[in-house]
């Protein structure tokens, strides 16, 4: 037999060596040929006599197998989608029905207890990394040989959007490793590295890579009759398991509580895992591997999970990708990068630079400030070279290629320019004439400018069309989405370029319009408005604080207007009120900013303080003096109604934001938001969450807010259209 995805050589000693080899991509994963093929080999393994065993590998140097496809799963499993509940399940079973199958050898279960029958062994060769559907199989077979290398991972990272390890992950972990380190790999997804996984008992051997193969035969040679341990009469889960033993009780009721502590009841995902864990414990295999899947497709058909998986996974890809660069501009080759500027933002833009590969000129008016700017980077370094992250090698290469400056002719060979000076625009116009007179008259200029307009900045430049926004958020290094702002007469280069820079430095790009603030610092600012505004209204700082938390952001609103600092929201305030003259209209959080800032002092997290404290070496706490100048009120909204008001001062300037063409489609909207501002990653995103309670119930919903807390809660006129005319955000698909 000939398959698509796999390579099968039988050996003189009747050994099967299966190589998974998944034709036209870089890494295997479970896609609906692989599928196909794999159960079309057990079966076949399974009927020849010749055959004494196998041993599966993989064909790939980049790894074993990466898991499942999930612009299959996205799309409702391999074969298309299935219509009935039972071909539902089906479907969602196939995995589990085919490994099991591999392990028991098609024998049945009382019979191996028994002895009187056994399965084919079969080992696992693990070359590379198991993730996922790719871990999954290795745990089904009977022995499992990993290369020696501390940096091949191996996990179940399911649960990161939105999902459980279900090919058998949920029931195999804990039958293996015990429950508390099943549960720990699949409701947090972080992989663990070889050593970590033999001491846990998940795979049994760790030798030296070419070595995988051959170990993996000697076993299988030496074990002609195979059996799992859990197909063995009297099997007990290590360190305890099942509903009387006091240890398991013990652990469900803890990680019960924890999990959902952490995560405020938005994943279901962590929840179906621990029921996984704890309905799988109590029965046998056979029936476990159901459970996992009735869970798994409750997860696969729920409108939540595939938010995550499409924002999280599909389009964050095509974003990085490059979806959005303009197809016929050749790739740009940025072998050195100017920075102009090192300050906060620029010394950050040096480092990732230097970490994607490039050569980064930094320089600043001052060579004192560019060592600083610099200083960044090795300090960034030294911490991980003493955590073990990089070695001291390669951090001595990444500083190297960062060359501090103040001299405009040293960026004569630069292939780009970020400009990160003073939010000045005369001193941003100083900058680019002189930068410009010495670059390449076709190197890109890219401005990281939050507040000024892209098409204004360009006028001072000979090459307008040259110049584009490149718009970081800080801090740099931890920051994972780039905003990427055209002016009127930037290019197809200019764009191109910029996404291939932020390609080479690893981040997530959206493509938005020329407009105050672009998308992300549209959408903020008038969610930390809301959250002043309910203080000034006295509801409970501290209510404020856990909505948002239980909502799914990852701080509170109060903390993070300390952190971006309420002297900024004021200068900003004043800014605006200037430029805007007659036409300000009042937010209602001017007079509570002027108290905060000019009369308490209390300016933010680096001044000292604002609505937390912050003590020297203990945790942040809010500040008790609050209540003295913003009394709190008798009436207090519940939990949800606090929820709302927060989770619609998102939705709204989101939702505006798309209806004019400030991002460009509900893809980029979902995907700035999450990684931008962190909005609730459980919900796939503003606009996924809109598609998800109906664009009619979000119009409805706003426009209650809008009568009881002003008309900045009205939705947009186009939703109010699509809403009549029963449409999506991400059409029918969705
Ligand atoms: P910063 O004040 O920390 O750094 C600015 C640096 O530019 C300083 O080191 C200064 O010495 C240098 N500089 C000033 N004039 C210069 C000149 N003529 N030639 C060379 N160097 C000069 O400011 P920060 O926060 O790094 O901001 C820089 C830019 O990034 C601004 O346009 C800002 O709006 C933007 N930005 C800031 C964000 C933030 O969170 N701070 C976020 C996103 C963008």
């Amino acid at each position: 037999m000939t398959y698509k995805t796999l390579n099968v050589d039988v050996d003189s000693d009747g050994i099967a060596l299966v190589t998974i080899d998944v034709p036209g991509k870089s890494m295997n994963v479970w896609d609906a040929d692989l599928m196909q093929d794999f159960a079309n080999w057990v079966d076949a393994f399974l009927a020849d006599e010749n055959v004494k065993g196998a041993v599966i590998t993989s064909g790939k140097a980049s790894g074993f197998l990466a898991g499942a496809d999930l612009n299959m799963l996205g799309s409702g499993g391999a074969g298309g989608a299935p219509t009935s509940k039972k071909e539902q399940f089906e479907s969602a079973f196939t995995l589990n029905s085919v490994f099991r199958k591999l392990e028991t050898g098609g024998q049945p279960v009382k019979a191996l207890q028994k002895g009187e029958a056994f399965a084919k062994p079969v080992a696992a060769a693990v070359n590379g990394l198991a993730l996922g559907g790719g871990l999954e199989i290795v745990l089904a077979c009977h022995h499992r040989v990993v290369a020696d290398n501390p940096k091949i991972q191996l996990g179940v990272p399911e649960v990161q959007v939105g999902l459980l390890p279900g090919a058998g992950g949920t029931q195999r972990l804990p039958r293996l490793a015990g429950l508390q380190n099943a549960a720990m790999l699949a409701t947090q997804g972080k992989p663990i590295d070889p050593a970590t996984a033999k001491a846990q008992g998940i795979v049994q051997d760790v030798v030296p890579a070419d070595q995988v193969v051959a170990k993996a035969k000697e076993w299988v040679k030496a074990n002609p009759k195979a059996v799992q341990p859990w197909d063995k009469k009297g099997f007990k889960f290590p360190g305890g398991g099942g509903a009387m033993d006091p240890r398991a009780v013990q652990f469900f009721i803890g990680a019960n509580a924890m999990a959902q502590k952490e995560t405020n009841h938005n994943y279901p995902a962590i929840q179906y895992i621990l029921s996984c864990l704890y309905e799988g414990s109590i029965v046998p295999m056979d029936t476990a591997i159901r459970i996992e899947s009735k869970y798994f497709l409750k997860l696969l058909s729920s409108a939540q999970t595939r938010n995550m998986i499409r924002t999280l996974f599909i389009n964050k890809q095509a974003a990085e990708k490059g979806e959005q660069r303009p197809k016929d501009v050749p790739a740009s080759e940025l072998k050195k990068v100017g920075v102009l500027g090192a300050g906060m933002m620029g010394a950050g833009i040096a480092y990732v630079t230097a970490k994607g590969g490039a050569e980064v000129v930094l320089l600043d008016r001052d060579l004192e400030y560019a060592q600083k700017g610099k200083g960044y980077s090795e300090k960034i370094v030294e911490k991980g070279v003493s955590r073990g992250k990089v070695t001291k090698e390669k951090g001595d290469e990444l500083l190297a290629r960062i060359t501090p400056t103040t001299d405009y002719d040293d960026l004569k060979d630069v292939d780009l320019i970020i400009e990160a000076v003073f939010e000045d625009p005369d001193v941003k116009a100083d900058v680019i004439k002189r930068t410009e007179a010495v670059i390449g008259k076709d190197v890109i200029f890219a401005s990281n400018t939050s507040t000024l307009p892209i098409t204004g900045l360009a006028i001072h430049s000979e090459r307008p069309d040259q110049f584009i926004g490149i718009h970081f958020f800080s801090p740099v290094d931890k920051m994972p989405l780039v905003e990427i702002i055209p002016g009127e007469k930037s290019g197809d280069k200019a764009l191109a370029t910029a996404l291939d820079y932020v390609r080479l430095i690893k981040k997530t790009p959206i493509v938005v319009k020329d407009t105050r603030g672009f998308y992300t610092n549209r959408v903020v600012p008038p969610y930390l408005n809301e959250a002043m505004l309910m203080v000034a209204e006295g509801i409970k700082p501290a209510l404020i604080e856990n909505a948002a938390k239980s909502l799914g952001m990852p701080v509170g609103p109060l903390a993070l207007t300390d952190e971006t600092s309420l002297e900024l929201g004021l200068r900003i305030m004043n800014s605006t009120k200037k430029e805007l003259g007659k036409d300000y209209k009042p937010s209602g959080v001017e007079d509570l900013l002027v108290k905060m800032v000019e009369d308490l002092g209390r300016k933010g997290r680096k001044s000292g303080g604002g609505f937390y404290e912050y003590p020297e070496g203990g945790k942040k706490h809010l500040w008790q003096g609050l209540s003295e100048y913003f009394p709190v009120s008798k009436d207090q909204p519940s939990l949800e109604e606090a929820k709302e008001r927060l989770l619609y001062a998102q939705l709204i300037p989101a939702s505006q934001c798309y209806a004019e063409g400030i991002v460009h489609d509900p893809q980029s909207a979902d995907l700035g938001a999450i990684f931008g501002w962190g909005f609730a990653p459980w919900t796939g995103g503003p606009m996924s969450h809109i598609d998800t309670i109906g664009v009619d119930a979000f119009v409805r919903k706003a426009e209650s807010l809008a009568q009881k807390y002003g008309a900045r809660f009205n939705p947009p006129e186009k939703f109010r259209d699509m809403a009549k005319a029963g449409d999506k955000l991400y059409g029918k698909a969705a």
